[in-house]
């Protein structure tokens, strides 16, 4: 099965000229990996004409924050539904630096269920905050799980994407464990799977926070996860060459 590498560019680069540089660098890459998935989730304002620009079939675009009602008086927001007319076919939902804005669980519910109803791929995003010894950031992440997923129906289920990223892992120096994400990557499934019987299985589970090419393929096959969610490494050329080339042929 081919792993799914998500490229979260966050806020960068800096211009739309930097930004068709960085996506058509992005293009070679996937070029020659043809064994991995990649879906760019770049800034908004370019999504736009980055997805209307491209021919190919390699690369899929995602939106990295978008809102559950199609239209409204909500300013500054974009919705699910002009992100998809833009090209998004994808959307990251409850990423950890939204949260940290005030996204709540409910939002997230509503955000995935709109993502589905619309035909979109959400990516629901789910970490704790810190660990604790006595077991409690399990419960903190089943619930985000739980009530991410609470609209979701079993036969829609299949097409929704969690991405696991420790909040303490992103934008540090090192990511987690690859062991101690397999244990993660059990007990989300394990979480879904009481809620939603066999199906909960067919869940594609990604890891995210300081993935490089270094520990990317641990990650995939200790980690046991069907794909990584990139921030830094995915806006600069060369390390994110060199992440998805080390990993094509797992
Ligand atoms: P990072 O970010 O790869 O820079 O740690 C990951 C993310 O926030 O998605």
């Amino acid at each position: 099965m081919k792993s799914i590498v998500v490229a979260n560019w966050k806020m960068n680069p800096p211009s739309a000229k930097e930004a068709r540089k960085l996506f058509d660098a992005t293009k070679k890459i996937a070029a020659q990996a043809p064994a991995v998935s990649i879906v760019v989730a770049p800034p908004a304002l370019y999504l736009n004409d980055l997805a209307r620009g491209y021919r190919g079939t390699r690369i899929q675009f995602a939106a990295q924050h978008a809102h559950e009602s199609d239209t409204g008086a909500h300013t500054g927001e974009i919705s699910l539904a002009q992100v998809k007319d833009s090209g998004a076919r994808q959307a990251l939902i409850g990423h950890a630096e939204r949260r940290a804005l005030g996204e709540t669980n409910e939002d997230t519910r509503k955000k995935v269920a709109r993502a589905l109803a619309l035909k979109m791929t959400p990516i629901l995003c789910v970490g704790e905050r810190e660990r604790s010894a006595t077991g409690d950031h399990l419960a903190f992440v089943k619930e985000q799980v739980r009530a991410g997923l609470s609209d979701v129906s079993a036969s829609a289920l299949a097409r929704v994407i969690v991405a696991y990223e420790p909040v303490w892992a992103i934008g540090a120096v090192s990511a987690m464990e690859p062991r101690q994400m397999h244990e993660m990557t059990i007990f989300i499934r394990k979480s879904i799977v009481e809620a939603y019987g066999e199906r909960g299985h067919g869940v594609k589970i990604l890891y995210g926070g300081a993935v490089d090419a270094e520990n990317a393929p641990a990650m995939l096959t200790e980690g046991d996860v069907d794909g990584l969610l990139v921030g830094r490494a995915s806006t600069d050329a060369a390390a994110f060459k060199a992440l998805v080339l080390a990993i094509q042929n797992i």
